[in-house]
């Protein structure tokens, strides 16, 4: 469980970067920006849940380093959405790693914490993420398609909370 938390923060710490790219001046894409934000603050609470049930259960929440990405400049959307996949699939590697341990040792209560907690909407996130990389493979460097992406992305797939064009910062918790 413990390995668990620090793979979901270290999704948290990625997807922060990736919000802070997009979010650059000199790179503008409100939608992307927008999405990873609410990616970020997804994988937040997924970690507190796991740090939750942890103590629950009489054990020891126990931090490991989380490593930020090698290389800071995302370049394209492409980039940060095959980066965002391949976390997300390591993420379901890990879930599924900790229930069989859970299942080895007849751990029932673990295992429907994982499975019904979190294997579900896993399992869209990874369908929803090569969705994404499929889409983005086909825009390549078309400013116009780009731009599309990043509107629809923003449109119908980001929480107002989480559209940085209408938020304020003022009325925003962390936790929403
Ligand atoms: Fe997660």
């Amino acid at each position: 469980m413990n390995d668990q938390i620090n793979v979901e923060l270290k999704a948290f710490y990625y997807y922060l970067s990736m919000a802070a790219y997009f979010g650059r001046v000199d790179v503008a894409l409100p939608g992307c920006e927008s999405f990873f934000m609410q990616m970020h603050h997804e994988e937040h609470e997924h970690a507190q849940r796991f740090c939750n049930y942890v103590k629950m259960r009489g054990g020891k929440v126990h931090l490991c380093a989380v490593s930020p990405p090698d290389d800071q400049d995302w370049k394209c959307p492409l980039h940060a959405f095959k980066t965002a996949l391949q976390l997300e699939i390591d993420v379901s590697k890990k879930l599924v790693a900790v229930n069989t341990v859970a299942v080895k040792h007849g751990d029932l209560n673990a295992s429907d914490f994982i499975v019904t907690g979190f294997m579900n909407d896993q399992m869209k996130s990874v369908n929803e993420m090569g969705k994404f990389v499929s889409v983005l493979s086909g825009i390549g460097d078309q400013a116009l398609a780009r731009f599309v992406f990043d509107k629809d992305l923003l449109d119908n797939h980001v929480m107002p909370d989480f559209n940085v064009l209408k938020r304020s910062d003022q009325k925003r918790k962390f936790n929403k």
